[in-house]
C-alpha cells in the first residue's frame, strides 16, 4: 500500500502545489478509495487492485450467468478512465479526473460535494419527507442513465451508493469501472432501482414516486421503454429476491412495465 500512498501524495502535489497533503481511507475496509486535502482543497483518490474484493464478490455471486464484472484491476482502471472522458464530453455530470498514475493503477478525482443517493432513500423510506431534492435527484439519474445508454454504453455498477446528490438535488455519476460499451443496460435500471427499494418494506407512495421519478427522466432524453420493461424481466427480479422484499420487487416491476 505505500506505493499507492506515495503516488497519491505525488498527484495531489502535481495538483495543488506546496502545502500539506493528507491522506485517509473512506468507507469500508474493501473498498480502496481515499479522501485527499492539499491544504483546504479536497480530492478522492481511488486504486484498481487485483483483489477480488468483497463488493466484487457479493455481486458476482448474485449476478452469475447474468452480469459479467472485471476483477482486473487494470482492466477496471481503463474503464472508470475512458467512460469518464467519453460521458464527461457529452456533459454527463462525472466525478472531474484530477491526475492518472498508471504504474501504481491510481486515479485522483475532484471532490464531489453532497449525500450519497442511498442516504437520501434510507432517509424518505422512513419518514416520508419526498421533497424537490429527491425528486430531482432521481430525474436527473434517470436522465443520466438514458444519456449514457443513448451512446451504447453501460454502467455496470449502478448502486445508489454511486451516485452524489448536491444540495439542489442535481446528481454527479462516480464510480465506472464496471463500464463499458454495448454491456446490458436493462441490468443498470434493474440494479438501481430494485437496490433502492431495499430500504423500503412495502411498495407504498414515496416509493411509488421514485420509481415515476426515475421512469420519467429516463424517458425524458428518449430513454427507450423496451429496456426498462426489460428490466422488468425475472432474471434480474430473481438476484434481488434476497435484498429487497417481494412486494416491493412487484410495484417497481409493474411500473416498468407500463412504460
Ligand atoms: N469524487 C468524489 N467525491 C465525493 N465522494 C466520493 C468521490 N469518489 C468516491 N466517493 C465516495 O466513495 C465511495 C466509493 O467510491 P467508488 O468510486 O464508488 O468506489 P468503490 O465503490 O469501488 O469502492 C462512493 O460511494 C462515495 O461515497
Ligand atoms: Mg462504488
Amino acid at each position: 500500500m505505500p506505493e499507492a500512498y506515495r503516488s497519491i501524495i505525488k498527484l495531489a502535489r502535481e495538483a495543488h502545489p506546496g502545502g500539506r497533503v493528507s491522506v485517509q481511507r473512506i468507507g469500508s475496509l474493501v473498498n480502496d478509495v481515499f479522501l485527499v486535502e492539499a491544504d483546504s482543497e479536497k480530492f478522492v483518490a481511488k486504486q484498481y487492485t487485483n483483489w477480488l474484493s468483497l463488493k466484487w464478490l457479493t455481486l458476482s455471486i448474485y449476478g452469475i450467468g447474468s452480469v459479467n464484472f472485471s476483477i482486473s484491476g487494470r482492466k477496471r482502471m481503463e474503464a472508470e478512465f475512458g467512460v469518464n472522458r467519453l460521458l464527461s464530453d457529452q456533459g454527463v455530470r462525472v466525478r472531474r479526473v484530477v491526475g492518472v498514475d498508471f504504474s501504481s493503477r491510481v486515479i485522483l478525482f475532484s471532490y464531489v460535494p453532497g449525500d450519497e443517493f442511498s442516504r437520501l432513500m434510507r432517509k424518505v423510506a422512513k419518514a416520508p419527507d419526498f421533497d424537490d431534492r429527491e425528486k430531482l435527484a432521481t430525474f436527473s439519474i434517470g436522465e443520466t442513465m438514458a444519456v449514457t445508454h443513448s451512446m451504447d454504453l453501460s454502467i455496470g455498477d449502478t448502486r445508489p451508493d454511486n451516485f452524489i446528490v448536491d444540495r439542489k438535488g442535481e446528481s454527479t455519476l462516480l464510480d465506472l469501472e464496471q463500464a463499458k460499451r454495448g454491456g446490458d443496460p436493462a441490468w443498470d435500471v434493474a440494479e438501481f432501482l430494485y437496490f433502492s427499494g431495499h430500504y423500503w418494506l412495502s411498495y407504498n407512495k414515496t416509493l411509488a414516486r421514485i420509481t415515476d421519478e426515475f421512469v420519467n427522466g429516463y424517458l425524458n432524453v428518449h430513454g427507450t421503454k423496451a429496456i426498462l420493461r426489460y428490466a422488468a424481466s425475472a432474471r434480474y427480479l430473481r438476484l434481488f429476491s434476497i435484498w429487497t422484499p417481494p412486494f416491493v420487487l412487484s410495484g417497481i416491476r409493474h411500473r416498468l412495465l407500463k412504460a
